[in-house]
């Protein structure tokens, strides 16, 4: 289906991420310029289905770009894995005559814009907008950095006490599925172990890399660990198995939890999704649908929503390699 584009719908779905303001902004303002209407859908595909809409103007999204979160809200909408939920959904697009749509979101986003398009060959497109940086084709989704750089300031304050205490501290970092926020993190806070889940370590192999470290005359230790990570998926009881096995250390645990979503986007975040934002009016402009926007080698790309949510989070051998050299 090829029609011309009047008026845009946006919302944003999902976990939220810091940088969905700037996206939205980037989106209304993208259809300010070129003379579309936008109408803001809130709390994502559930309020698609109770016609929860407001129009929106380039001075609607004034003072935004630096907030966390999402000023249209985030819901997961149980309603819209439904026919009927999708199909009271497109009912409500047609009587608001909104003729294409930008989803915010992850991959569960682009998972429910795929089916609906299928249904209703509708024009979507989507944004990736989510902590965890997870969303095959893009190097980046919106939202990672802040997070990165949240993660990385609590741990540097961690570090302060595990220190003075010669304590070992395991903290749990988001990533159901990717490791990347924990190894990047990990890095960049100069921790000990990282656990991800791409990677199965084994509690054995994470005993003698302690127990080496701790020959070697470290006094702390920083272990972070993906929450989707094989051994450590209860953290807790990784911590009383490491201090049953290892009597040096005493071990305390950190669940940095939901304070990774939040907060106020970073310069990167801002601008990724500004720049995002305005690629999705481009695409739609164009007649292109039913793909994400996304950034490779420093390029905006189009990618079919069927590659982006399809297969395996792939992690970076490289950064492996660099976590285990200089952490010796
Ligand atoms: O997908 C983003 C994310 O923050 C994941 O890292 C985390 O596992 C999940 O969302 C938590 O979801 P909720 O906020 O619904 O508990």
């Amino acid at each position: 289906m090829s029609t011309k584009i009047t008026k845009v719908g946006v919302l944003t779905s999902g976990g939220d991420a810091p940088g969905m303001n700037a996206a939205i902004r980037a989106v209304v303002r993208a259809c300010a310029y070129n003379e579309l209407s936008c109408v803001g859908i809130f709390r994502g595909y559930q309020g698609l289905i109770e016609g929860d809409f407001e129009d929106l103007d380039a001075r609607s999204v004034k003072n935004i770009i630096n907030r966390g979160g999402t000023f249209l809200k985030s819901a997961r909408s149980k309603d819209f894995r439904t026919v009927e939920g999708r199909q009271k959904a497109y009912e409500n697009l047609k009587k608001a005559e909104i003729d294409a749509l930008v989803v915010i979101g992850g991959d569960g986003t682009f998972t429910g814009a795929s089916v609906f398009k299928g249904e209703h060959d509708f024009p979507i497109v989507g944004l990736p907008g989510t902590i965890d940086n997870d969303i095959n084709g893009t190097d980046y989704t919106i939202g990672y950095d802040t997070a990165l750089n949240t993660v990385v300031e609590a741990i540097d304050k961690i570090r302060d006490t595990a220190n003075s205490h010669n304590r070992l501290f395991l903290v749990e970092v988001m990533g159901r599925n990717a490791g990347d926020i924990a190894l990047n993190a990990g890095i960049g806070a100069g921790a000990e172990e990282i656990l991800i889940p791409e990677e199965d370590m084994g509690r054995t192999r994470l005993l003698e890399s302690l127990r080496r470290s701790k020959k070697s005359g470290k006094t702390s230790s920083i272990i972070v660990v993906a929450e989707g990570d094989q051994i450590g998926k209860n953290i807790f009881d990784l911590a009383k198995y490491i201090e049953e096995n290892m009597s040096a250390y005493e071990v305390r645990v950190t669940v940095l939890g939901h304070i990774q979503r939040g907060g106020a986007p970073s310069c990167y975040d801002r601008v990724l999704a500004s720049r995002l934002g305005v690629g999705a009016i481009d695409a739609l402009m164009s007649g292109q649908q039913d793909v994400m926007v996304g950034i490779a080698n420093r390029k905006i790309v189009y990618v079919p929503f069927a590659r982006a949510i399809s297969g395996q989070n792939e992690i970076d051998v490289e950064l492996i390699r660099v976590a285990d050299i200089t952490s010796v």
